[in-house]
């Protein structure tokens, strides 16, 4: 399909999964523009998304919570046929401690996007959702039907919350829209240019394991082996970078011409339906570099859940999607970034 013109806005473009998502749209022909405010990424990305993509998007550094610069920029861009909305502050422990922080930040941007889309008449909306908005499941693997359990954290409930009034949004006006759940997004892109760029000590298991194998850190502490998994320690849906970004790509076209059965709002989990212990995810980060992970045994980590994995039949049969990409594509790549990033600093 040629889908020069087509422009789609695309907030949070500059982050983790954002950037890989640029990169995808760009390679399709999309025009995109990014707006993000810069609080968790680094203005030095846009230069290596052009790098890969043979041209740059079109970026604003605005904050969503400005309404008025949201404002402006619809008026400047004025045709904008889709939104994909990923920026949000994401980490969960930071949620505990800053509730207002994540409350005022990922529902007052997405309120106003929401309005302003429907004031511009720009109806097609792809929304950042997560796994976290089923807790801890009753069985496995985890359909959309599942029910979603009462949030544990500020953070998971902004992602439930914000379902809520996209999900009545949709059924009160022209706006449809599609809410993605991704399980565990790890790994970066072959070009090692873009990835995940944590700020301090990293809180997820594939950033630390890569500062600790490239020195940064001493060892990892995998966090309980006393779960009932096979080798105690949790199991997580871990899913490559570059599949969750074309699980987005899978969504706006279903967006853009809509199949007569489409729901005007609809959830999807993206995950690739295999579940990995932390242990396992070791061995694999071993196997792709080739070296020994210093670990040690901690105990439990508050709030932790045993164990998640997604029944993924739903995506792939009305999104034509699938996640292709194994475990040891996902921590090669991802060792391959923290190698560039030793190299190539983003400053
Ligand atoms: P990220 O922090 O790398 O990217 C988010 C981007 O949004 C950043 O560039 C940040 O600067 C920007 N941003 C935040 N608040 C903003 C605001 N008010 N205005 C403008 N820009 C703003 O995070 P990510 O890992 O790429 O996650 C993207 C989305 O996916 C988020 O909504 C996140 O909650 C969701 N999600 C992430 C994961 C994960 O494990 N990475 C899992 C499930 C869901
Ligand atoms: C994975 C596994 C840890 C770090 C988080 C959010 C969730 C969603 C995805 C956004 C767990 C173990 C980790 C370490 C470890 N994000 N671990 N040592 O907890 O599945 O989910 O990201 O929506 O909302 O909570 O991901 O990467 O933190 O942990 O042993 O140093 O690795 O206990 O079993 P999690 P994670």
């Amino acid at each position: 399909m040629n889908h020069s013109g087509i422009k789609i806005l695309v907030t949070g473009g500059m982050g983790y999964i954002g950037s890989h998502t640029v990169v995808q749209l760009l390679a399709r022909g999309y025009q995109v523009v990014i707006a993000d405010n810069l609080c968790n990424s680094n203005r030095n990305i846009l230069g290596r998304i052009a790098q890969i993509a043979g041209h740059a998007p079109q970026f604003y550094e605005i904050d969503l919570c400005d309404k008025q610069r949201l404002i402006d920029l619809f008026e400047r861009e004025r045709d904008i046929k889709a939104v994909v909305h990923f920026a949000a502050l994401k980490a969960v422990g930071e949620s505990v401690q800053h509730p207002l922080k994540y409350y005022r930040n990922n529902l007052i941007s997405l309120l106003n996007l929401v309005e302003v889309q429907d004031s511009f008449k720009s109806n097609n909306l792809v929304f950042s959702s997560s796994c976290t908005v089923y807790g801890e499941p009753d069985a496995l693997p985890v359909t959309e039907k599942s029910p979603v359990k009462p949030a544990t954290s500020p953070y998971g409930n902004t992602k439930q919350v914000g379902e809520e009034i996209i999900r009545e949004q949709c059924a009160a006006s022209n706006l449809r829209s599609i809410a993605l759940r991704y399980f565990n997004p790890v790994g970066a892109h072959e070009s090692a240019l873009i990835g995940e760029l944590p700020i301090g000590t990293p809180n997820n298991l594939i950033p630390y394991i890569t500062q600790t194998a490239i020195g940064k850190r001493p060892f990892l502490n995998v966090f309980g082996n006393d779960y009932p998994t096979t080798d105690g320690t949790c199991i997580r849906d871990y899913i490559h970078v570059d599949d969750v970004a074309a699980a987005h790509i899978a969504a706006l076209e279903r967006l853009i011409n809509p199949p007569a059965e489409a729901e005007r709002f609809e959830v999807f989990n993206i995950g690739t339906g295999r579940g990995n212990t932390v242990l396992e995810v070791v061995r694999a980060f071993e196997e792709a570099s080739n070296q020994k992970l210093p670990y040690q045994i901690a105990p439990r980590r508050d709030g932790d859940i045993e164990k998640v994995y997604a029944d993924t039949s739903l995506s792939n049969a009305v999104l034509n999607w699938k996640a292709e990409k194994d475990i040891h594509t996902m921590m090669a790549s991802a060792w391959e970034w923290e190698k560039n990033l030793k190299i190539n600093p983003i400053v």
